[in-house]
């Protein structure tokens, strides 16, 4: 399936479907719902929302539930879906979908598996939005990563990003990635523990995009020359063969890379006057709280980008399939 030629508008499943018109007209519709975020509720009156989430969320599920409240929406959710829906009598997705799919108007949907959303998508009679599936993509956590970009630098090219953690099973470097790969001359940084190495399919996108990359294993010669820090945390959920009952050895593997690349008052002035140190948070160790009132620390001023980021895809969405365009 190509989901490059699905509109953005009808279903956001993964990064690669944005373009740059999308951007533009996501950036408009984002600030205009900062300035007026409480005056909206005509916008999505009479439409409802369900909340699928099959994977624990506090930003993400709050932000969405928040942003359709606020255009007017009335909204469902079930948090925990593998315990609170019918998943726990065995009923596949499909079926979910299919219901669920009847008695509303959106299906946000948060799932565990890599290609939860492209299956969805492929049955839903609603618009489904990816909330972040598996340890693939996490589309609109990349889109607010890329507002809070924008919105610093007034610009998403020439710019030299570096990611660091877990860039293996961490879901929301990857939509990033791909979606910074569409400017130009932006040039990656990638900085992770051995176990935790960007994919192969990543690095072959860049270079299919003329995208120059670096990997490395210095943290601190690399905050030398970023403009913007993106760091992640390793992803324990995801991590060795049994995350669930993860073996002595694959715990101090685990706590190893947990460990390895931190931002603390050491090594923050590293970071450019003008660069940025963001996070998609949660976070554990790899942002040391003394650090949160720097000015390059921005990471819950992107959380708070989120719910405005949210309400415009909502207002395009709404806008694209039940017509006010
Ligand atoms: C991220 C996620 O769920 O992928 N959180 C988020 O949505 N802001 C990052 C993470 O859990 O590490």
């Amino acid at each position: 399936m190509n989901l490059k030629n699905i509109d953005p508008r009808a279903h956001i499943i993964e990064s690669q479907q944005f373009d740059e018109d999308f951007l533009r007209e996501m950036f408009d519709v984002t600030k205009y719902m900062r300035n007026n975020e409480t005056q909206l509720k005509d916008i999505m009156k009479d439409r409802h929302v369900t909340l699928l989430f099959y994977e624990t969320s506090t930003r993400t599920r709050f932000s969405f539930e928040i942003a359709a409240q606020r255009l007017g929406a009335s909204t469902t959710m079930t948090e925990s879906a593998t315990e609170f829906s019918s998943v726990s009598k065995g009923e596949t997705l499909e079926d979910t979908i299919r219901v669920v799919s009847g008695y509303t108007d959106f299906i946000v949907m948060r799932h565990f598996e890599d290609n939860a959303a492209e299956q969805a998508h492929a049955i839903s009679q609603v618009p489904i939005i990816n909330a972040g599936s598996g340890k693939s993509q996490h589309p609109t956590q990349a889109l607010l990563d890329v507002y809070t970009i924008y919105d610093h630098f007034n610009k998403t090219e020439n710019l030299n990003i570096t990611v660091v953690g877990d860039l293996a099973r961490g879901r929301t470097v990857k939509s990033l990635v791909y979606l910074m790969a569409k400017f130009p001359n932006n040039v990656f940084h990638f900085v992770a523990p051995d176990n935790s190495r960007i994919d192969q399919g990543i690095k072959d996108y860049l270079s299919e995009h003329n995208a120059e990359y670096h990997e490395t294993d210095n943290l601190n010669d690399t905050l030398k020359v970023s403009d913007i820090v993106y760091m992640t945390r390793v992803q324990k959920e995801r991590f060795g063969k049994n995350p669930k009952k993860l073996t002595e050895e694959e715990e101090t593997e685990y706590t190893r890379a947990r460990d390895m690349y931190k931002i603390d008052k050491n090594n923050v002035n590293l970071i450019r006057k003008n660069g940025i140190l963001l996070h998609p948070l949660p976070r554990v160790v790899e942002i040391s709280s003394e650090i949160d009132h720097d000015h390059r620390a921005q990471y819950f001023k992107q959380a708070r980008n989120g719910l405005h980021v949210r309400m415009a895809l909502f207002k395009m969405m709404n806008d694209y399939n039940y017509g006010t365009k």
